[in-house]
């Protein structure tokens, strides 16, 4: 059985076969990404996210395959993504009609890229680049920027714990991470995307006054965000310490966050700036 509904079948990729021989093994040593283990000697890679394997729609190949669309598509579209190369966020707009110097919010974990894709229409001044591991979700939300002729859109194939251990420190006005996975079992807390590992790697990418906006369907996992995220030094609650944020409208509906709704679960926000 699966263990929440957000992963549809999971397809196990030389990572996550590596993560999950250790899911048992000392937890509190493991903390982000890669760790020496120097009793076996091999590299342990804890992903926060599982690969789906879910259908790919037509539009969504073709926006991968049609050169028409390979303006959106920064990376290897298909595929674990490579992101050799990609330091610069700003620099990929350096052609487009907003330049390289509008203010640029990075999306983790678009999913379908319904919602980032709205966001991305509603604010045509400000460039946005989606991060994604899952191709048939990369695909569609290229068709959608290409149907609507957006140019303030780019999209990664990538873990996003990668690149922003390769971008430079204060790049980011904004980062937002829309019904991230979970991971409800208390042996997979460790995969977490909000973790305080994972939010020293937030905080350095934004730039003073970024802001960091996520939100959840899980009442566990969000007061384990605010808890998180409150003792997080260097990080501000909008809402005040201790609060959630009421849902903004400039946030549209998402995908997992509907299918949550229907499930009769909440919504908790949650919003902060760099000091
Ligand atoms: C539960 S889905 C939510 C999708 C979308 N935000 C929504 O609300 O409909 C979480 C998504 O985050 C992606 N994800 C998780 N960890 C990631 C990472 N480190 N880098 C890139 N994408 C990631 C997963 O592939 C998945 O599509």
């Amino acid at each position: 059985m699966n263990e929440h509904p957000y992963i549809d079948s999971p397809i196990k990729s030389h990572t996550d076969m590596a993560t999950d021989t250790d899911i048992n093994t000392n937890e509190s040593a493991v903390t982000d990404a890669e760790t020496s283990d120097t009793n076996t000697k091999h590299i342990r890679i804890i992903n926060t996210f599982m690969k789906r394997r879910t259908h790919m729609n037509k539009h969504a190949e073709q926006a991968l395959t049609d050169p028409k669309f390979a303006q959106y598509l920064v990376n290897n579209s298909v595929g674990d993504g490579n992101l050799e190369g990609i330091h610069d966020l700003h620099a990929l707009f350096a052609d487009s009609p907003n330049g390289r110097d509008a203010p640029l919010t990075l999306e983790i974990g678009f999913g379908l890229g319904d919602s980032f894709i709205e966001m991305a229409a509603a604010e045509p001044t400000r460039n946005f680049v989606g991060i994604e591991v899952h191709e048939p979700g990369i695909g569609k939300c290229a068709y959608m920027a290409g149907s609507q002729g957006l140019t303030n859109v780019k999209i990664i194939n990538g873990d996003a714990i990668q690149l922003l251990k390769q971008l430079p420190e204060n790049h980011l006005d904004r980062i937002q991470l829309y019904f991230p996975d979970p991971w409800q079992k208390k042996r997979h807390h460790k995969r977490r995307f909000v973790s305080p590992e994972r939010m020293a790697l937030v905080t350095r990418s934004l730039k003073q006054g970024g802001w960091f906006h996520t939100a959840t369907d899980w009442e566990h996992y969000a007061f384990w965000m605010l808890d998180v995220l409150d003792n997080f030094a260097g990080l501000t609650n909008q809402a005040g310490y201790g609060n959630f944020t009421p849902r903004p409208d400039f946030r549209p509906m998402t995908k997992f966050e509907r299918r949550g709704l229907n499930s009769g679960h909440k919504v908790w926000d949650l919003i902060y700036t760099k000091d």
